[in-house]
């Protein structure tokens, strides 16, 4: 497919159903000069290590702010702009890429969620982001946090996220914080993984443990085969398919717990964690989606599999990587994340104790 093939996106997903709402702005990347490469992943011998977002000290913070800053402070136009950044999750998810198969004459709409590219997308998508990040601030060993959401102590909004001022200097603004989020949501709001749109008024404690149950469920009993917890088998030509794996469901309560509450008048969407479109506008976004890719590594430790299917291996996605060269990567490339050069901090895995 040609991936740089960009049109319209839709900020209610399916184009094709009644009322559908476009973004009213483009979410296609800038269009390359010269025709995207195939990516070669840098050797380094100075690994990346993802900490917990809770446990992180002020000198990583400071860091952090900075790489954040320096990229919503780059111009609006270069491809490794903060929104330009979001602006790739709104168009491989919400519809933006139109892609032709000349010799069946269809023409389609990709999208990478609910199927097996889940994964190997966002794994990617954070790799460049997180690039692009080390880059401006000169820092090779630059790595995003996650956020542990599956232990006790993370389940809460990161605290470097959640305050407007700096959390080391009251007196400058915190590149981390977005307005446009859960009003009730904010530390010391515990995360509820079984939030479907209204407090549940249990007390936190029993919160927590629903949430390590939750976890368990679609770590474990929901995800006892490749499919089951990567997503269903989509191919060239076919229409995007609607089998969203065990990884992708234990994923979607924190886009729905800390978008903010759609309305109807005047209309509002979820944002902005809480659509396709909107979401990678948040930092929280690229935090939330390291633990994803995180527990795709541990449940590949507990004896999960990936596809071997040739079709998924030799998929390509189109980006911009963080010295301005637009590339094509596979997904074989990245499904071992040391050569792609980073780890994660090892935490306990409590959810393991919490079968419910
Ligand atoms: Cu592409 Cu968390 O969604």
């Amino acid at each position: 497919p040609n991936l740089t093939d960009c049109t319209v996106s839709y900020i209610t997903g399916d184009p094709n159903t009644p009322n559908s709402v476009q973004v009213p702005y483009t979410c296609c990347p800038p269009t390359p000069a010269d025709s995207p490469q195939p990516f070669k992943i840098p050797h380094t011998d100075q690994k990346r290590i993802r900490p917990a977002a809770h446990l992180v000290d002020d000198k990583y913070i400071e860091k952090y702010m900075r790489a954040i800053q320096a990229m919503k402070d780059l111009p609006q136009d270069d491809p490794r702009n903060f929104y330009q950044q979001a602006n790739i999750h709104c168009a491989y998810c919400n519809y933006g890429h139109r892609v032709s198969d000349p010799e069946k004459g269809t023409d389609y709409l990709l999208q990478v969620h609910s199927n097996w590219f889940f994964l190997p997308f966002h794994r990617w998508y954070l790799y460049f982001f997180e690039k692009i990040a080390g880059e401006l601030i000169d820092d090779p060993t630059f790595a995003l946090p996650y956020w542990n959401w599956d232990t006790p102590c993370g389940m809460t909004m990161p605290f470097m996220f959640s305050t407007e001022k700096s959390p080391l200097d009251p007196s400058k603004s915190n590149p981390l914080y977005n307005p446009k989020r859960h009003p009730d949501h904010f530390p010391p709001a515990v995360f509820d993984l079984n939030y479907r749109g209204a407090a549940s008024g249990l007390p936190d404690l029993t919160t927590v443990c629903n949430n390590l149950s939750f976890v368990y469920r679609e770590m474990v009993t929901n995800a006892y085969d490749t499919q089951s917890f990567l997503g269903t088998p989509y191919y060239f030509g076919d229409a995007a398919p609607r089998g969203t794996g065990a990884s992708e469901l234990l994923h979607n309560p924190a886009h729905i717990w800390m978008g903010k509450p759609r309305t109807t008048d005047p209309p509002t969407y979820g944002e902005d964690m809480g659509n396709f479109y909107s979401a990678g506008k948040d930092c929280l976004f690229y935090v939330h989606h390291a633990n994803v890719d995180r527990l795709w590594r541990v449940w590949l430790e507990q004896g999960g599999q990936n596809f071997q299917n040739q079709a998924w291996l030799d998929s390509q996605l189109f980006f911009w990587d963080e010295k301005k060269n637009p590339v094509y990567v596979t997904v074989k490339d990245c499904l071992d994340e040391e050569k792609l050069g980073y780890t994660y901090q090892p935490t306990e895995l409590p959810w393991l104790k919490a079968k419910p």
